[in-house]
């Protein structure tokens, strides 16, 4: 990929927990990119928590809040793009990532994955499962995240070390 010239965004893929927006935070400074939380900008955009959308509206409703916010980030360059752990399940958000930018899935083992949830309370999905049904989430999610043009092992690896695995990947091509 051309950074010299084309600048394109960088979509950070992962099933919760998978550390996107903390590595997303280093890699923009890294790389002297904008770095942009999908998720935030939904909160910001609708003005109402992603607990909030998902109790009020439903899921449906936050995929759709989803697709729309993609849509608009996608329009810009030159970012490190955190997106939430579900984009990967609508066909249509495919395209907009891929349209100027590439993406990169940050392959994280299950059993870390479960230790960082353990804290979270601001994940509907969290919320409402069973470890037993987000595993099965985390399962059926797994092949959709492979589509990704880079995968990156996780576990095991300080965020810098990772940054530095991602920065070797996509500035090699
Ligand atoms: C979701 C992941 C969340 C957020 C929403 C749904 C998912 O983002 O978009 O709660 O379906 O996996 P993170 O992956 O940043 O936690």
């Amino acid at each position: 990929m051309d950074f010299a010239n084309a600048r394109p965004n960088i979509f950070l893929l992962g099933f919760m927990g998978a550390g996107k927006t903390t590595i997303g935070k280093l890699l923009a400074a890294a790389l002297g990119m904008h770095f942009v939380d999908l998720d935030d900008m939904i909160v910001d955009y609708h003005g109402c928590s992603i607990n909030d959308i998902f109790s009020q509206h439903g899921e449906d409703t936050f995929r759709s809040f989803e697709t729309q916010a993609l849509d608009r980030v996608a329009q810009a360059s030159n970012q490190v793009v955190s997106t939430g752990g579900g984009i990967v399940g609508r066909n249509e958000n495919w395209p907009l990532m891929q349209r100027g930018g590439l993406t990169l899935f940050l392959e994280c083992q299950w059993e870390t994955i479960v230790q960082r949830l353990k804290e979270s309370t601001d994940r509907p999905l969290v919320n409402q499962n069973s470890l037993q049904e987000l595993n099965a989430l985390y399962q059926l999610r797994l092949p959709l995240y492979c589509q990704a043009d880079y995968v990156v092992q996780v576990d095991g690896l300080t965020p810098p070390e990772i940054v530095e695995a991602i920065k070797k990947l996509v500035l090699k091509d």
